[in-house]
């Protein structure tokens, strides 16, 4: 395993373990990057109302922007219920919270299989034409 995203594949992996999901049963696991370097994790927390539950992605990008971080690189992303078998791309609601503070060209993210299986993607490729701050000027 010698890739740039080794350390955060493997964050996301293991952050994926903390997945609190008794009612879907699919754990998911996210590292986010800001572009200091600092890495900021996050599990799915589900919730018995539901709605109130939250992806990964969010509680990743929450924890970071909670402490003032706003600006990063990139993502790594791992789901799946018993073991992680597939990609597991971000929801559309996490979409569009990474277009509120990544710039959809330059931010990546990483759907992870295993330490060395992974896809990157760029934002503007998975959210194209998307609303944003730039609309509501
Ligand atoms: N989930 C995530 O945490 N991230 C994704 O990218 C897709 C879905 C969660 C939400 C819910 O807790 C469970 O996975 C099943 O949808």
């Amino acid at each position: 395993m010698d890739n740039n995203y080794s350390e955060i594949i493997k964050m996301a992996l293991n952050s994926r373990k903390n997945s609190y999901s008794p009612y879907s049963g699919f754990k998911v696991g996210a590292c986010l990057k800001d572009v200091y370097g600092n890495l900021y994790t996050g599990c799915n927390i589900e919730n018995a109302a539901f709605s109130p539950s939250n992806c990964a992605e969010r509680t990743a990008f929450f924890k970071a922007v909670s402490e003032g971080i706003k600006e990063f690189e990139c993502i790594a992303i791992a789901g799946g219920a018993y073991e992680v078998k597939d990609y597991c791309p971000p929801c559309g609601v996490c979409r569009q919270v990474m277009i509120e503070f990544c710039n959809p060209e330059t931010f990546k993210i990483i759907l992870v299989k295993t330490e060395n299986k992974y896809r990157e993607m760029l934002l503007k490729d998975l959210l194209p034409e998307s609303f944003g701050r730039l609309n509501i000027e």
